[in-house]
Protein backbone atom coordinates (compact mmCIF):
# COMPACT_ATOMS: atom_id res chain seq x y z
CA UNK A 1 0.00 0.00 0.00
CA UNK A 2 1.43 3.33 -1.16
CA UNK A 3 2.02 6.16 1.26
CA UNK A 4 1.63 8.94 -1.48
CA UNK A 5 -0.27 11.75 0.76
CA UNK A 6 -3.44 12.04 -1.80
CA UNK A 7 -4.75 15.03 1.09
CA UNK A 8 -3.26 17.55 -1.02
CA UNK A 9 -5.45 17.96 -4.50
CA UNK A 10 -2.20 19.76 -6.20
CA UNK A 11 1.02 20.29 -4.68
CA UNK A 12 2.83 23.73 -4.67
CA UNK A 13 5.93 25.07 -3.65
CA UNK A 14 4.32 26.19 -0.48
CA UNK A 15 2.94 22.87 -0.09
CA UNK A 16 6.53 22.05 -0.27
CA UNK A 17 7.53 24.28 2.98
CA UNK A 18 4.74 23.03 4.17
CA UNK A 19 5.68 19.46 4.48
CA UNK A 20 9.40 20.41 5.44
CA UNK A 21 7.91 21.93 8.55
CA UNK A 22 5.55 18.92 9.70
CA UNK A 23 8.79 16.93 9.40
CA UNK A 24 6.68 14.78 6.00
CA UNK A 25 9.40 13.56 3.19
CA UNK A 26 8.77 14.79 -0.42
CA UNK A 27 8.76 12.49 -3.49
CA UNK A 28 10.48 13.73 -6.48
CA UNK A 29 10.95 11.27 -9.75
CA UNK A 30 12.19 13.05 -13.08
CA UNK A 31 9.91 12.26 -16.48
CA UNK A 32 10.20 13.71 -19.99
CA UNK A 33 7.23 12.30 -21.76
CA UNK A 34 3.41 12.31 -21.57
CA UNK A 35 3.16 8.56 -20.54
CA UNK A 36 5.61 8.30 -17.66
CA UNK A 37 4.31 11.93 -16.74
CA UNK A 38 0.27 10.52 -16.27
CA UNK A 39 1.74 7.39 -14.03
CA UNK A 40 4.13 8.99 -12.09
CA UNK A 41 1.04 11.54 -11.11
CA UNK A 42 -1.13 8.85 -11.04
CA UNK A 43 0.71 7.15 -8.22
CA UNK A 44 1.18 10.68 -5.95
CA UNK A 45 4.79 11.54 -6.82
CA UNK A 46 5.03 15.46 -5.05
CA UNK A 47 7.50 16.94 -7.44
CA UNK A 48 7.88 15.73 -11.23
CA UNK A 49 10.85 17.09 -12.49
CA UNK A 50 11.72 17.91 -16.32
CA UNK A 51 15.63 16.96 -16.29
CA UNK A 52 18.01 17.92 -18.42
CA UNK A 53 18.94 14.25 -17.75
CA UNK A 54 16.55 13.55 -20.75
CA UNK A 55 19.72 14.74 -22.69
CA UNK A 56 21.15 11.15 -21.69
CA UNK A 57 18.60 9.60 -20.95
CA UNK A 58 16.13 10.45 -24.33
CA UNK A 59 18.78 11.22 -26.51
CA UNK A 60 21.56 8.95 -25.88
CA UNK A 61 24.07 12.28 -25.26
CA UNK A 62 27.06 11.43 -22.93
CA UNK A 63 26.29 14.36 -21.07
CA UNK A 64 23.42 17.05 -19.87
CA UNK A 65 25.07 19.92 -21.91
CA UNK A 66 23.86 19.37 -25.65
CA UNK A 67 19.92 19.49 -24.47
CA UNK A 68 18.37 23.12 -25.78
CA UNK A 69 15.88 24.98 -24.31
CA UNK A 70 13.14 24.34 -27.68
CA UNK A 71 13.60 20.65 -26.69
CA UNK A 72 13.67 20.77 -22.81
CA UNK A 73 10.23 22.93 -23.89
CA UNK A 74 8.96 19.90 -25.59
CA UNK A 75 9.81 17.12 -23.08
CA UNK A 76 8.08 19.61 -20.38
CA UNK A 77 4.96 20.58 -22.30
CA UNK A 78 4.26 17.13 -22.70
CA UNK A 79 4.70 16.12 -18.87
CA UNK A 80 2.64 19.06 -18.24
CA UNK A 81 -0.07 17.56 -20.28
CA UNK A 82 -0.25 14.69 -18.14
CA UNK A 83 -0.04 16.14 -14.36
CA UNK A 84 -3.49 16.99 -12.51
CA UNK A 85 -1.39 16.89 -8.81
CA UNK A 86 1.83 17.06 -9.08
CA UNK A 87 4.69 20.26 -9.02
CA UNK A 88 6.27 20.07 -12.56
CA UNK A 89 10.07 21.45 -12.57
CA UNK A 90 11.78 21.84 -15.70
CA UNK A 91 15.51 22.21 -15.77
CA UNK A 92 17.13 25.28 -17.23
CA UNK A 93 19.04 23.87 -20.15
CA UNK A 94 23.33 24.43 -19.83
CA UNK A 95 24.37 27.97 -21.91
CA UNK A 96 20.67 29.78 -21.22
CA UNK A 97 20.96 31.49 -18.02
CA UNK A 98 24.73 31.51 -17.11
CA UNK A 99 25.98 34.14 -19.43
CA UNK A 100 23.60 37.21 -18.20
CA UNK A 101 20.70 37.83 -15.66
CA UNK A 102 18.16 39.29 -18.78
CA UNK A 103 19.04 35.77 -21.03
CA UNK A 104 18.04 33.70 -17.56
CA UNK A 105 14.95 35.11 -17.48
CA UNK A 106 14.12 35.16 -21.07
CA UNK A 107 14.49 31.25 -20.54
CA UNK A 108 12.40 30.99 -17.71
CA UNK A 109 10.02 32.75 -19.18
CA UNK A 110 9.68 30.67 -22.57
CA UNK A 111 9.21 27.48 -20.25
CA UNK A 112 6.76 28.90 -18.25
CA UNK A 113 4.73 30.27 -21.49
CA UNK A 114 5.14 27.58 -23.32
CA UNK A 115 5.34 24.18 -22.11
CA UNK A 116 2.84 25.57 -18.85
CA UNK A 117 5.51 24.33 -16.15
CA UNK A 118 5.41 25.66 -12.27
CA UNK A 119 8.99 26.35 -11.58
CA UNK A 120 11.83 26.01 -13.24
CA UNK A 121 15.82 24.91 -11.58
CA UNK A 122 19.30 26.19 -11.97
CA UNK A 123 22.22 24.99 -11.09
CA UNK A 124 25.05 27.17 -9.13
CA UNK A 125 24.81 29.09 -5.95
CA UNK A 126 26.82 33.10 -5.65
CA UNK A 127 28.09 32.96 -9.51
CA UNK A 128 23.81 33.15 -10.50
CA UNK A 129 22.16 34.62 -7.76
CA UNK A 130 21.42 37.86 -9.85
CA UNK A 131 19.66 35.43 -12.68
CA UNK A 132 17.98 33.51 -9.71
CA UNK A 133 16.90 37.09 -8.59
CA UNK A 134 15.81 38.14 -11.61
CA UNK A 135 13.56 35.37 -12.47
CA UNK A 136 12.13 35.57 -9.25
CA UNK A 137 11.42 39.49 -9.27
CA UNK A 138 9.08 38.21 -12.85
CA UNK A 139 7.25 35.81 -10.25
CA UNK A 140 8.75 32.61 -11.41
CA UNK A 141 9.65 30.21 -8.67
CA UNK A 142 12.94 28.70 -8.80
CA UNK A 143 14.60 25.66 -7.28
CA UNK A 144 18.29 25.94 -6.70
CA UNK A 145 20.49 22.82 -7.56
CA UNK A 146 24.28 22.11 -5.64
CA UNK A 147 26.88 19.82 -5.09
CA UNK A 148 27.33 17.99 -8.05
CA UNK A 149 25.96 20.01 -10.80
CA UNK A 150 26.15 18.28 -13.95
CA UNK A 151 26.36 21.29 -16.33
CA UNK A 152 29.98 21.71 -14.94
CA UNK A 153 31.17 18.47 -15.55
CA UNK A 154 33.91 19.44 -17.53
CA UNK A 155 35.18 21.61 -14.83
CA UNK A 156 34.63 18.55 -12.27
CA UNK A 157 36.02 16.33 -15.20
CA UNK A 158 34.47 13.19 -12.70
CA UNK A 159 30.93 12.24 -11.54
CA UNK A 160 32.31 11.40 -8.16
CA UNK A 161 31.24 12.90 -4.99
CA UNK A 162 31.54 16.53 -4.03
CA UNK A 163 32.62 18.55 -0.86
CA UNK A 164 34.48 15.92 0.92
CA UNK A 165 37.04 18.12 2.05
CA UNK A 166 36.42 21.43 4.09
CA UNK A 167 36.82 24.11 1.67
CA UNK A 168 34.21 23.01 -0.47
CA UNK A 169 31.54 21.84 2.13
CA UNK A 170 32.30 25.55 3.47
CA UNK A 171 31.32 27.23 0.21
CA UNK A 172 28.01 24.48 -0.27
CA UNK A 173 26.90 25.43 2.75
CA UNK A 174 27.30 29.26 2.32
CA UNK A 175 25.85 28.96 -1.42
CA UNK A 176 22.82 26.85 -0.05
CA UNK A 177 22.16 30.10 2.61
CA UNK A 178 22.33 32.54 0.29
CA UNK A 179 19.98 30.69 -2.59
CA UNK A 180 17.22 30.57 0.70
CA UNK A 181 17.88 34.06 0.97
CA UNK A 182 17.51 35.16 -2.43
CA UNK A 183 14.45 33.31 -2.54
CA UNK A 184 14.33 30.03 -3.88
CA UNK A 185 11.68 27.44 -2.44
CA UNK A 186 13.90 24.04 -2.94
CA UNK A 187 17.22 23.08 -3.42
CA UNK A 188 18.53 19.84 -4.58
CA UNK A 189 21.88 18.78 -3.34
CA UNK A 190 23.15 15.73 -5.52
CA UNK A 191 26.06 13.31 -4.56
CA UNK A 192 27.26 15.25 -1.27
CA UNK A 193 28.44 13.33 2.44
CA UNK A 194 25.72 12.75 4.19
CA UNK A 195 26.44 14.27 7.40
CA UNK A 196 26.76 17.49 5.28
CA UNK A 197 23.72 17.36 3.20
CA UNK A 198 22.10 16.80 6.76
CA UNK A 199 23.41 19.98 8.00
CA UNK A 200 22.45 21.93 5.35
CA UNK A 201 18.69 20.84 5.54
CA UNK A 202 18.60 21.45 9.70
CA UNK A 203 19.94 24.75 9.06
CA UNK A 204 17.67 25.75 6.38
CA UNK A 205 14.29 26.37 6.34
CA UNK A 206 13.00 25.75 2.48
CA UNK A 207 13.64 21.86 1.73
CA UNK A 208 16.75 19.71 0.85
CA UNK A 209 15.91 17.30 -2.01
CA UNK A 210 18.97 14.92 -2.13
CA UNK A 211 20.36 12.41 -4.73
CA UNK A 212 22.83 10.69 -3.09
CA UNK A 213 23.12 12.83 -0.35
CA UNK A 214 21.60 10.21 2.03
CA UNK A 215 18.58 10.15 4.50
CA UNK A 216 18.79 12.92 6.53
CA UNK A 217 17.51 15.55 3.52
CA UNK A 218 13.62 16.75 3.57
CA UNK A 219 13.10 14.89 0.23
CA UNK A 220 14.54 11.85 -1.87
CA UNK A 221 14.98 12.62 -6.28
CA UNK A 222 16.18 10.22 -8.78
CA UNK A 223 15.92 9.47 -12.66
CA UNK A 224 12.62 7.11 -12.91
CA UNK A 225 14.99 5.47 -15.78
CA UNK A 226 17.01 4.02 -13.47
CA UNK A 227 15.05 3.57 -10.80
CA UNK A 228 12.97 1.15 -12.91
CA UNK A 229 16.19 -0.56 -14.16
CA UNK A 230 15.79 0.41 -17.90
CA UNK A 231 19.17 1.82 -17.56
CA UNK A 232 21.29 -1.14 -17.46
CA UNK A 233 24.91 0.26 -17.46
CA UNK A 234 24.32 3.03 -14.43
CA UNK A 235 24.86 1.67 -11.10
CA UNK A 236 26.24 4.23 -8.55
CA UNK A 237 25.49 3.29 -4.85
CA UNK A 238 23.15 5.71 -4.22
CA UNK A 239 20.79 4.11 -7.22
CA UNK A 240 17.99 1.78 -5.43
CA UNK A 241 16.30 -0.19 -8.81
CA UNK A 242 12.23 -0.84 -7.69
CA UNK A 243 12.12 -2.78 -10.85
CA UNK A 244 14.66 -4.73 -13.37
CA UNK A 245 12.82 -3.32 -16.51
CA UNK A 246 15.31 -3.98 -18.80
CA UNK A 247 14.96 -7.89 -18.35
CA UNK A 248 11.20 -7.64 -18.15
CA UNK A 249 10.83 -5.77 -21.22
CA UNK A 250 13.59 -7.46 -23.13
CA UNK A 251 11.96 -11.09 -21.76
CA UNK A 252 8.72 -9.70 -23.09
CA UNK A 253 10.14 -8.56 -26.67
CA UNK A 254 12.14 -11.95 -27.48
CA UNK A 255 8.31 -13.38 -26.74
CA UNK A 256 7.06 -11.04 -29.03
CA UNK A 257 9.61 -12.12 -31.84
CA UNK A 258 9.04 -15.63 -31.20
CA UNK A 259 4.64 -15.49 -31.53
CA UNK A 260 5.79 -13.56 -34.78
CA UNK A 261 7.93 -15.75 -36.34
CA UNK A 262 6.00 -18.98 -35.08
CA UNK A 263 2.98 -17.16 -36.41
CA UNK A 264 1.24 -17.77 -33.09
CA UNK A 265 0.38 -13.67 -32.74
CA UNK A 266 -2.09 -12.70 -34.11
CA UNK A 267 -4.46 -15.52 -33.40
CA UNK A 268 -8.23 -15.81 -34.12
CA UNK A 269 -9.40 -13.13 -31.39
CA UNK A 270 -7.10 -10.59 -31.96
CA UNK A 271 -8.35 -10.51 -35.40
CA UNK A 272 -11.54 -8.93 -37.64
O1 LIG B 1 18.42 16.42 -14.66
C1 LIG B 1 18.10 15.71 -13.68
O2 LIG B 1 17.49 14.66 -13.79
C2 LIG B 1 18.45 16.22 -12.35
C3 LIG B 1 18.31 15.26 -11.21
C4 LIG B 1 19.37 14.23 -11.24
C5 LIG B 1 18.25 15.97 -9.91
O3 LIG B 1 18.87 17.32 -12.21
Amino acid sequence: MSTAKKEYKRITTKTLVDMKSKGEKISMLTAYDYTMAKIVDNAGIDVVLVGDSASNVMAGHETTLPITLNEMIYHASSVVRAITRSLVVVDLPFGTYQSDPKEALRSAIRIMKESGAHAIKMEGGKEIKESIKRTLNAGIPVMGHLGLTPQSIYKFGTYTVRAKEDAEAERLKKDALLLEKTGCFAIVLEKVPAKLAEEVAKSLHIPIIGIGAGGGVDGQVLVTHDMLGMTHEFNPRFLRRYLDMFEGMTGAFHKYIDDVKNGDFPNEKEQY
